[in-house]
């Protein structure tokens, strides 16, 4: 029998589609092994005003094919503050919690950190679309993010194609690219801008315009929110050629909703299973993650202070078959 007797699980920041089946896995698993679970609503906020539940096998039924979170979630002022974290240690153990499990990205896996460092066991796991978080491949709701992008990409090319138009196509990731990346090779853009690598619009401009010249009868421009807005590059594009005709589309949070890929569902329930595996052996700190297939543990301090990974190789491959 596990020395941990008492989890609690939370989901934080923003949500994203796999939460859910996250959750499942960490409340089933650690009724599995015979400890109880107990859910927070509404993340950190929800652990101040003590929004604290038991969870049995049914209170996760019927969620693994559902996006967002039903636990909720939330932003949490209070918490970012030293007397917050405090308190809400306090909580936890006023409910004899041993460990926490945090489904969130890279903000919440710092308010993991610093309850760890109140003595309370933690364990992060990456619920984010963005695919920003480091020491692990994929993040918990990328790839279905990446599929809602793909699909309204084959939709836009219908009608672009149909008017010989470009289109610029905004989407989310805040500082990473990868969204975008994956979602522009998966859909043959042309151009891919993210802020991982710096770009020049009239260049852009002079390659649109060759391609259109050279009977390609569309241009998909698919632009990371952190390289720029659309409506800006839409702007300047059509500024470095009057032959630009271009439309923008900036998809916003429709990205982070619709059912999880099987793939999101599968690694939200191995990450959700290996997170209270591994507080039961004794881990705390830890952001779980996946790398060339493989669980691993990575300390949070060095998650959240270690740069993620840009794949620049693939970001090329998509230029060149994009000719
Ligand atoms: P995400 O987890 O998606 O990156 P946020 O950055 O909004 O989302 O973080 C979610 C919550 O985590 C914040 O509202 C706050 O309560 C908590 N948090 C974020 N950064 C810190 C920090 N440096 N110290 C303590 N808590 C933090
Ligand atoms: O981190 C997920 C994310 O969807 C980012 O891609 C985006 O920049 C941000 O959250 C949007 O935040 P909000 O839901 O607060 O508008």
């Amino acid at each position: 029998m596990s020395a941990v007797k008492k989890i609690a699980v939370l989901t934080s920041g923003g949500d994203s589609q796999g939460m859910n089946a996250a959750l499942r896995a960490v409340v089933r698993s650690a009724l599995y092994h015979g400890i109880e679970i107990f859910g927070i609503q509404r993340g950190y906020q929800g652990l101040l005003n003590n929004d604290i539940f038991s969870m049995d096998l049914r209170s996760v039924g019927d969620i693994i094919q559902r996006g967002g979170t039903v636990l909720q979630s939330a932003r949490s002022k209070e918490f970012y503050t030293e007397e917050g974290q405090r308190k809400g240690a306090e909580i936890l153990r006023s409910y004899g919690i041993d460990g926490l499990v945090v489904i969130g990205g890279d903000g919440s896996y710092h308010g993991a950190n610093k309850l760890s460092k109140l003595g309370i066991n933690t364990m992060g796991l990456p619920g984010t679309i963005d695919n920003d978080i480091s020491f692990t491949d994929y993040t918990i709701g990328f790839d279905t993010a990446v599929g809602v992008v793909v699909d309204a990409i084959n939709k836009l090319r219908d009608t672009m194609s149909s008017h010989e138009r470009a289109s610029v196509v905004e989407v989310m990731g805040r500082h990473c690219g990868d969204i975008a990346l994956h979602a522009g090779l998966a859909s043959g853009a042309e151009t891919i801008l993210v802020p991982e690598v710096p770009y020049d619009l009239g260049e852009v401009a002079q390659r649109m315009t060759h391609n259109f010249a050279m009977g390609k009868r569309h241009s998909i421009i698919v632009v990371a929110e952190g390289a720029g807005k659309g409506d800006d590059i839409a702007k300047e594009l059509s500024q470095h050629s009057k032959q630009i005709d271009a439309r923008v589309t900036v998809l916003g949070h429709i990205q982070r909703g619709g059912t999880p890929t099987p793939f999101d569902r599968n690694l939200a329930s191995r990450l959700g299973d290996f997170a209270v595996r591994s507080l039961i052996r004794g881990e705390s700190d830890k952001a779980c993650g996946i790398i060339k297939g493989e669980l691993t543990l990575t300390d949070i301090d060095k998650v959240v202070n270690t740069k993620n990974d840009f794949d620049h190789e693939m970001y090329e491959l998509a230029l060149r078959l994009s000719q």
